[in-house]
């Protein structure tokens, strides 16, 4: 056997036994930050052999590892990886095609194409929406709402892209303030600054207040209008309401995006469909690979009704790239901020390619019975109380108060059976708990509640 290939061997071997011992192993590992750098060691003068660099790497970093590809982490919104796709990133690794164009990897820029189409159309998304494979969520909000930025000002007579925001038409950005995080950084980045943001209330569940929208529409100064809504909020799962609010949008000429980080996947189950009624009509869509999909970081998509704008907004030549979107095939490149960059298509296709439309319908199905089921346990034990309605895979438990919440939050994730973490919601501390995980089970959900009631048990001493 070669060098490189008994490397590889390895390499696929510790991934497979990790990904084995993984439910089994604490899933918070305890580690001393401050300390462990110092095991990696010194830079050297000397050359190691690879196959000593990787075992030395394993040994340092294997007990450190969160068990994010495990069953019972609940953090954050977090994907298992699936099996198939988790290969085809390895795959990925190894071919090490750059994605840009289909001149750098026919391979890469094919299944792109074919991975984002299939996508649109599990979505539900416009046959002619144009799409590009991004980082995460980050990335989909900034992509889309540079795109946004291109068309608004475009309508107002202003080309941003030549120009730049100095002296251009104000844009007016309407949207609640349970908006994602990351809505806030796109528009920093896109020279807007966030203070440009015109709140609109929110309901109970975080989901937009539809008449307040129409006041917040109505009042401001007219003009090129972005308005920006929620598919999942990032603590309850809410839905804003797009049937009502995209027409009503629409009526003021403003673009709508949609922030659909993981809740834009509920569209491929006939069960939860109807929370998402009405998103075809909106202009551009952010959704993640790597968080319900259970594609490898990182993977997100941006999708746009308005390919032109798009693609203005991405898109850039050069003398030596010339035929660079001439020559007739989708150019990845034209719609994302990178030029060289990951063929994200391969992980992308075969997380769809094994999951199938039903293999994703029941992975969306699942993972909302078992935060019911969360919710449900959860609900039965006294001075537990769940904040939310539980719509989608997130449930908000609070135990008591803030103190005594923030302190069951800290004894669980050391306890090492499970993770979860903690949030403030409408001024009150919470766990929450967001279960996106193919590998998740009833009897996971159950052994992570037995661990939440020993914690209440020990602090309750
Ligand atoms: C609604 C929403 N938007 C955006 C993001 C950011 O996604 P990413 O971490 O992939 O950039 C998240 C992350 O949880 C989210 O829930």
């Amino acid at each position: 056997m070669s060098d490189f290939r008994e490397l590889l061997t390895y390499s696929a071997k510790r991934v497979a036994d990790y990904r084995e011992m993984v439910p089994e192993r604490p899933v918070f590992p305890s580690v001393d930050l401050d300390a462990a750098g110092e095991k990696f060691g010194l830079l050297q003068d000397e050359s190691v052999p690879a196959m000593a660099v990787i075992e030395e790497l394993v040994e340092l970093v294997e007990p450190m590892l969160v068990g994010t590809t495990g069953p019972r982490y609940f953090g954050f919104v977090t994907g298992g990886a699936l099996e198939g796709a988790t290969a085809a990133d390895v795959l990925a690794t190894g071919w090490d095609q750059n994605g840009f164009n289909a001149i750098m990897s026919p391979a890469a820029a094919v299944i792109e194409d074919v991975a984002g189409n299939w996508i649109k159309e599990l979505l539900g998304l416009p046959d002619g929406a144009s799409f590009g494979f991004v980082t995460g969520g980050q990335g989909a909000n900034t992509v889309s709402l540079a795109a946004a930025r291109h068309f608004v000002l475009a309508n107002s007579g202003w080309d941003v892209e030549k120009k730049g925001l100095f002296g251009a038409p104000r844009v007016r950005v309407v949207v609640t303030g349970e908006r994602h995080g990351t809505i806030d950084m796109a528009l920093r980045i896109l020279g807007f600054g966030s203070e440009v943001i015109e709140p609109v209330l929110a309901d109970s569940q975080g989901a937009i207040d539809i008449g307040n929208l129409a006041r917040v529409l109505q009042n401001g100064p007219q003009g090129p209008t972005i308005v920006c809504l929620q598919a999942g909020n990032v603590n309850t799962g809410a839905f804003d309401d797009f049937v009502s609010a995209i027409p009503l949008a629409h009526q003021y000429n403003a673009w709508v995006h949609i922030d659909g980080a993981f809740g834009l996947w509920a569209a491929v189950n006939p069960r939860k469909r109807h929370l998402l009624e009405g998103i075809e009509q909106a202009d551009s869509w952010a959704t993640d690979g790597h968080k319900w999909l259970n594609v490898p970081y990182d993977s997100g998509y941006a999708f746009c009704a308005h390919p032109e704008a798009h693609r203005k907004a991405m898109s850039y030549s050069a003398a030596y790239l010339k035929g660079q979107g001439e020559d007739g095939f989708r150019t990845p490149g034209d719609f994302v901020l990178e030029t060289s960059r990951r063929a994200r298509g391969f992980a992308t296709w075969a997380a769809l390619r094994q999951l199938g439309r039903t293999g994703l319908a029941e992975l969306v199905e699942g993972c909302c019975n078992l935060a019911r089921r969360f919710a449900e346990q959860l609900a039965d034990i006294d001075g537990v109380s769940i904040l939310n309605e539980v719509v989608l895979n997130q449930v908000l438990v609070r135990f008591g108060d803030d103190h005594k919440t923030d302190r069951v939050i800290e004894a669980v994730q050391k306890s090492g059976e499970c993770w979860m973490g903690a949030t403030t919601w409408q001024g009150q501390r919470a766990m929450r708990i967001s279960v996106s995980n193919w590998r998740t089970t009833d009897a996971d959900v159950d052994r992570s509640v037995r661990a939440i009631i020993s914690a209440l048990a020990t602090l309750d001493l």
